[in-house]
């Protein structure tokens, strides 16, 4: 793959994942495997939107610059000739076992079906003869819409969450098999669910942090009810029940990040142990002038801490303090006002703390901008589209007296972590780049941090 040489570089951003042209969308195979980061891809190598669903590769040594590599899997055979969809990675016996989902030929039903492939270098992947694993018929699941395998270990098991759905709605059934028989045998072991959530649940992760049992799933068909600007929408919540055995429902759930563009994210365990989430920024087409659509956030770490779920960002080192812009009172009022030369072909790292007496602005001229009033502890950004208008992001900073924000801008996307991450928002937006300065405005008590590389 080259560069195409007419692409407006300004816009890609420099720490987000893209691909170098074309259309992408959820993270695959995210994993760690002979000593490096692998992060799999939903790729069209033909396009610059979705279609001839492939995986897309890359390696990282830090997580967050990537090398490009030749695609692992194309769709190339009966049972994935319809896409080879989304899915997770492991390894096992020095070997980087992938289960991809295979849609069949879209002229006769395009069923979804759970497939592997095997890597013994981490480079080249070969799809396993016993293909397909798994179908939907009599595995307590819909015989189409049966997709996006997330598999772990736990003792001498192979577990498997798989998307899908029944006349209640979407659900996540869980397989289990022999790790010894990694590629058969898997059973239907339980089934997780709620009611109340839409039709169809994509992209499933499961995980145990700190004895919680904690779910995720892209649910289809929620967020028009909402009011939301996309009907698809991802949540996180809680099992009770510390097994996975029998059917149960998934509870406590709220939005995973309140900013839209957010989908599919996929987890992994780090050497050292830590939970680190990666998810899809969807973008419906390219900036114009650009030939690849679609980025990944950055990747978070996932903490529980006195029973909330904390993301926090994997950051470069943003050595470099910026501070060059005196702090000014405005007349009238106690409130502290600063502005800061803004490059848009930087990265930023900005962090602000507030013991919030008043309100909290961040301007980043009308092209995104994000406000904190005291009186209804609500967070609100508001980022302008590339169809000019702007949509307003929403979430509670529950009662807190103190605030801090995390907010990271890399070139056409904004991620912010409100309060220690307990809540996310991120956002593309491509008017950044054309953004000259930015000014803060808060009380008289806030304190400001500003990174820039
Ligand atoms: C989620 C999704 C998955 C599917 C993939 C296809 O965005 O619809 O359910 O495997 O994308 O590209």
């Amino acid at each position: 793959m080259t560069l195409n040489k007419t692409d407006k570089t300004y816009l890609r951003p420099i720490y987000h994942f893209t691909s170098e042209k074309n259309w992408i969308n959820d993270p695959n195979g995210f994993s760690y495997y002979k000593g490096q980061y692998h992060l799999f891809y939903q790729y069209n190598p033909l396009g610059t939107s979705w279609g001839n669903m492939s995986w897309g590769h890359a390696v990282s040594d830090d997580l967050l610059t990537w090398i490009h590599l030749p695609l692992a899997m194309v769709q190339d055979k009966p049972y994935d000739i319809g896409g080879v969809f989304s899915g997770s990675a492991i390894e096992l016996d020095d070997k980087h076992l992938i289960y991809y989902t295979g849609v069949g030929d879209p002229q006769n039903s395009g069923e979804q079906k759970q497939c592997g492939a095997v890597s013994t270098d981490g480079l080249h992947y070969e799809k396993i003869d016993q293909n397909p694993l798994l179908s939907g018929l009599n595995h307590q699941a819909h015989n189409i819409d049966f997709r996006d395998p997330k598999v772990w270990l736990v003792g001498d098991k192979l577990y498997m969450a798989v998307a899908t759905k029944d006349q209640k709605g979407g659900k996540i059934n869980i397989y289990r098999t022999e790790k010894a028989t990694p590629f058969s045998g898997f059973q239907w072991f339980g089934t997780l669910q709620n009611p109340d959530m839409g039709f169809m649940w994509e992209c499933p992760d499961y995980f145990e942090l700190e004895g919680e049992h904690i779910v995720y799933f892209s649910a289809m068909g929620v967020g028009k009810k909402l009011g939301m600007d996309q009907d698809h929408l991802v949540y996180i919540g809680r099992l009770m029940n510390d097994t996975l055995a029998g059917t149960q429902e998934v509870t406590a759930l709220s939005l995973m990040d309140y900013g839209t563009d957010f989908y599919a994210p996929q987890s992994m365990v780090t050497p050292d142990g830590r939970r680190i989430v990666i998810g899809w920024l969807r973008m419906a087409e390219p900036f114009e002038g650009c030939h690849w659509t679609g980025m990944m956030t950055l990747p978070r770490e996932v903490t529980l801490s006195e029973g909330k779920i904390q993301y926090s960002p994997i950051v470069p080192d943003t050595s470099r303090m910026l501070d060059i812009a005196p702090m000014s009172i405005l007349e009238g009022d106690k409130k502290r006002h600063r502005i800061y030369p803004y490059s848009p072909t930087k990265f930023y790292d900005i962090h602000i703390t507030d013991r919030i007496e008043a309100s909290l602005d961040l301007v980043f001229g009308d092209e995104a901008v994000i406000q904190v009033t005291n009186s209804d502890k609500q967070l609100r950004l508001s980022r302008k589209g590339m169809d000019g208008n702007a949509t307003i992001y929403t979430a509670p900073v529950e009662g807190a007296t103190e605030l801090n924000l995390r907010l990271l801008v890399d070139r056409s996307v904004v991620e912010l972590f409100i309060n220690d991450g307990t809540k996310v928002i991120s956002a593309i937006a491509e008017g950044l780049c054309n953004v000259t300065s930015f000014s803060v405005t808060g009380s008289e008590y806030f304190d400001i941090e500003v990174k820039c590389l």
